[in-house]
């Protein structure tokens, strides 16, 4: 089996550090897993009474959680919740009512924030809304982690420093994905 793992980046920043993490951190994946980075920055602010007639990113970022195996979120925190672009394109792609394309689909969750704190905030919100959506989520380990100097090395891997932990975490997403993709 292959499975394929739809990436939401919470960051629409050129030079973003979690865009950085999602581009490093799936080379830690097995071959038998392939990951795609969504696109979010062009859906339109979501609202209830387009509903009936969605438009077409909000279809195809609809389209693209449907025919994943699983999502990996991977944000920034904003003002400690998560930044506003990944909750719209989590509103976007949960509706109509009924229709919502991440229900079931397991999800893992990684961050890393400039501060010490690692996103903590930011990622306990998006369980919360991860619960609601009923996507099983993995809980541990939990990865909150601080942009320092060694986090990717000159090639844009992950550093040294981190790679060991970011291994075992990925190992065990892995699994997770595996236990509870349809
Ligand atoms: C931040 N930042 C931030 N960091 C954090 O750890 N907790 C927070 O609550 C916030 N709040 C916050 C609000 C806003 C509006 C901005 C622009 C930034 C700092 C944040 O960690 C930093 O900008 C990261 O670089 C954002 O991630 P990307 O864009 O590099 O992926």
């Amino acid at each position: 089996t292959q499975y394929q793992i739809a990436v939401v980046v919470g960051s629409l920043r050129r030079e973003s550090f979690n865009r950085k993490l999602a581009t490093a951190v799936v080379k830690l994946a097995p071959p038998d897993f392939s990951f795609t980075q969504v696109r979010i920055d062009d859906l339109p602010l979501y609202n209830q009474d387009d509903d009936a007639n969605q438009a077409d990113p909000v279809k195809r970022l609809k389209s693209e959680i449907a025919g994943s195996s699983g999502v990996l979120f991977v944000t920034a925190e904003y003002n400690r919740s998560i930044p506003g672009v990944l909750k719209n394109a989590i509103d976007n792609a949960s509706r109509p009512y009924g229709q919502s394309a991440w229900a079931g689909k397991p999800a893992g969750i990684l961050g890393v924030s400039v501060g010490a704190v690692g996103t903590a905030v930011a990622q306990q919100h998006l369980r919360n809304t991860l619960a609601y959506l009923d996507m099983p989520t993995l809980g541990e380990p939990e990865a909150f982690i601080q942009a320092t100097d060694g986090l990717f090395d000159k090639a844009g891997n992950i550093g040294e420093g981190s790679k060991a932990f970011l291994q075992g975490w990925m190992d065990k997403y892995v699994a997770w994905v595996k236990r509870h993709a349809g």
